[in-house]
């Protein structure tokens, strides 16, 4: 089974790439961020305190977010493969998910990093509109990305949402975060022989190119 991950800045892509994947090779899409926001809609105190901390742009502690990763890969099986979207964000999860591979007496195939700066990420969160049910992404200022119909979900048919994070201020609390504990990951990966860069400035299409190549010859 392969294990991909999608590593990257706020708003580079992840999602967007991520769907593309799950349509063409059949993987299962696995966002710690939609887990953390499901996870959040409970009306208990875990849900409260999910409220409170995703609004504030900074990680959410490695074991909830473990947790409900463990829980998540429990329910795949018969699937070529996974993308993990958001995680691991610091070399903790990093290291507590190679525990877990090898437990399973997996490996990691790949982690692709996509590239954007400030600017351009902080521009595509200001059109960005998600679907509350599938977390399918669009946004309403770039063409290519934009609903059939205008603010209704092309699968769900029902309306699409802006997430609450989704403010200058607290995506720039999350491109530090970023920066601080996600960026050193590029070079742990290196190291291990497992990064691939992808320049994820161009259009959609353009970015998606690049991630089959790469996936191809896995
Ligand atoms: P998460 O949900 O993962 O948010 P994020 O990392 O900030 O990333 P985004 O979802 O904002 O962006 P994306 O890269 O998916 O871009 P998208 O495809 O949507 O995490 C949210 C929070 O949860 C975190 O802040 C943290 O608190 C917590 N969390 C999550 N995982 C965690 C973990 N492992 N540990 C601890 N805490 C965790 O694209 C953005 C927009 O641009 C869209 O509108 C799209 O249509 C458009 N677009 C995409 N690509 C292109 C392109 N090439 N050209 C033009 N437009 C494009
Ligand atoms: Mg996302």
């Amino acid at each position: 089974m392969k294990s991909i991950i999608l590593l990257a800045p706020p708003a580079a892509g992840k999602g967007t790439q991520s769907d593309l994947l799950c349509k063409k090779y059949g993987f299962v899409h696995i966002s710690t961020g939609d887990l953390l926001r499901e996870a959040m809609q409970k009306d208990d105190e875990m849900g409260h305190m999910l409220q409170e901390q995703m609004q504030s742009g900074k990680l959410i502690d490695d074991g909830v977010v473990f947790q409900l990763l463990e829980n998540k890969l429990k329910t795949i099986q018969d699937t070529s493969g996974y993308i993990l979207d958001g995680f691991p964000r610091n070399v903790n999860q990093a290291e507590g998910y190679n525990q877990l591979l090898q437990s399973k007496n997996q490996e990691l195939s790949a982690v692709i990093y996509l590239s954007v700066d400030y600017d351009l990420a902080l521009k595509r969160i200001v059109g960005r509109i998600s679907c509350p049910k599938c977390g399918h992404v669009y946004n309403d200022m770039i063409e290519e990305n934009q609903p059939s119909v205008k603010g209704i979900c092309n699968d769900c048919g029902i309306e699409l949402t802006k997430r609450s994070d989704d403010n200058e201020e607290t995506f720039k609390v999350r491109f530090e975060t970023y920066i601080d504990q996600t960026e050193p990951l590029i070079t742990y990966y290196k190291e291990k022989g497992l990064l691939y860069e992808v320049d994820s400035s161009v259009s959609t299409a353009e970015v998606f190119k690049q991630i089959e190549s790469i996936v191809e010859r896995l």
